[in-house]
């Protein structure tokens, strides 16, 4: 089977990385990829978004399958640009329709969809300029703090939660009358504020069966300690010692199973990956957020303890007989810290060599920001690398993948040295 890929993230490389390892992948190709996907296929300089090019090359070089890495694509419509085209119908796309994209493409849309299938969510109301007076008495009903969220994609600035009811209504007004982001704020979601530990859960389906593969939890903010500014995602460690089989037997059974099942009553074909964003309140799920994709940097941590052929599965997404394979989970635990560049989330510079890639550490070092430019790995992002390691207990999967972050180096990188201590605490606790 030939494979494209589309993204240029530690993700990518991920998905690179594993799909080479299938005896089923023959040509892999990464559109556009970074120097790590280049170990394990060809990078080509497509835009992801620009689906006529990508639709020729798929027929030049027979590509039986497309797997885009970030919503964007699937948002846009990558898949019913291939379903409708009768040159492109037979290559399979993992992913949603557009409908189906519109759980992560409008907050709004997914709230809906969860009130319409009991999915246990926070309670929400929806507010668009007409509405912004309305909007604002409804923020005095709630007690702080305020959860408020762009409807759109604003590319995972879109959620603010302010401490005070006037932080609230400057907010709505900002994001409504101000376009504060752009048509993303057309229409903002305001809903309850939930208090527990936050988990994500990742299922992959054909639309009628699932796998539900192993939860991660991530580090957004860039500062130790959870502080400062929200990033792409600073480290991931999976499994996640809180999840126990009871919780997730509440997750299946409460939000995978009615997802999946709304997903077919609502005449939405869904074939590809849900991540779901979760808050534990006191030992009950509660859905944040739907994702149409698998997460970055939870990708890093989840794809190495997948003990079976991902090309395999994802086929069985595609052609709908996933209930036909089967799903092997390694049992070790695996810890991923991200390196950036100095500066990031903020600006950062970018064109920095990078040395120290080459170890006898058994550590994973996937690929984020970067190129190869006259035979040296330069930065070319604001994350660089994601190091993953697995071992048998979290402590010493941390401990080689620290290891492995310090023997890394170039001007400027920055990561954080306390991803996973909370859960250690949690362990011991
Ligand atoms: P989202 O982009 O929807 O994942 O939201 C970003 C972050 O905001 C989440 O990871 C949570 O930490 C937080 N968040 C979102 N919704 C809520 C909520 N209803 N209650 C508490 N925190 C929330
Ligand atoms: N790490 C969060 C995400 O991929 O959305």
């Amino acid at each position: 089977m030939n494979i494209l890929i589309l993204g240029s993230g530690g993700r990518e490389h991920a998905f690179a990385w594993k799909f080479a390892q299938s005896p089923l992948c023959e040509k892999l190709f990464i559109a556009p990829g970074n120097a790590g996907t280049a170990q394990h296929g060809e990078n080509v300089s497509l835009d992801i978004l620009d689906f006529e090019k990508i639709g020729e090359f798929c027929l030049n070089e027979g590509i039986h399958m497309l797997v885009p890495g970030s919503e964007d694509p699937l948002v846009k419509g990558i898949v019913d640009h291939f379903r409708g085209s009768d040159k492109l119908k037979h290559i399979q796309v993992a992913g949603p329709e557009k409908q189906g994209a519109l759980l992560e493409g409008s907050k709004d849309f997914a709230k809906a969809f969860m009130a319409k299938h009991s999915i246990p969510t926070a309670a929400y109301q929806t507010f668009n300029a007409s509405t912004l007076e309305e909007g604002k008495k409804f923020l005095e009903t709630l007690t702080p703090p305020f959860v408020l969220k762009a409807d759109g994609l604003a590319a995972g600035k879109g959620v603010v939660i302010p401490e005070t009811l006037e932080e609230a209504k400057n907010e709505l007004h900002a994001m409504l009358a101000d376009a504060k982001f752009g048509a993303a704020s057309a229409r903002v979601v305001i809903e309850e504020f939930l208090k527990g530990i936050e988990v994500s859960v990742f299922v992959m389906t054909d639309g009628k069966d699932y796998f539900l593969l192993p939860e991660a939890k991530d580090y957004k903010r860039i500062g130790e300690g959870d502080t400062g500014l929200n990033t792409g995602g600073m480290g991931a460690i999976s499994p996640v010692p809180f999840v126990n089989q009871e919780f997730l037997k509440k997750v299946e059974e409460r939000i995978v199973k009615p997802t999946i099942a709304g997903l077919q009553k609502d005449g939405i074909d869904y074939r590809g990956f849900i991540f779901i964003g979760l808050m534990n309140v006191g030992g009950d799920p509660y859905v944040i957020e739907y994702n149409v994709r698998m997460g970055d940097p939870e990708t890093e941590a989840v794809l190495p303890r997948l003990d079976c052929d991902l090309v395999d599965l994802l086929d069985g997404v595609c052609k709908q007989n996933l209930s036909s394979k089967s799903l092997k989970i390694h049992p070790q635990t695996s810890a991923t810290v991200v390196l950036v560049s100095g500066g990031y989330p903020e600006a950062y510079a970018k064109g920095k060599e990078v040395s120290g890639l080459n170890s006898s550490n058994s550590s994973l070092v996937f690929h984020a920001g970067t190129k190869m430019s006259d035979g040296k790995c330069l930065t070319n992002g604001g994350r660089v690398f994601a190091v993953t390691s697995l071992s048998d207990s979290l402590s010493s999967a941390l401990e080689q993948s620290f290891e492995r972050a310090k023997e890394i180096e170039f001007e400027g990188k920055n990561y954080r040295r306390d991803i996973g201590k909370d859960l250690l605490k949690i362990q011991q606790a």
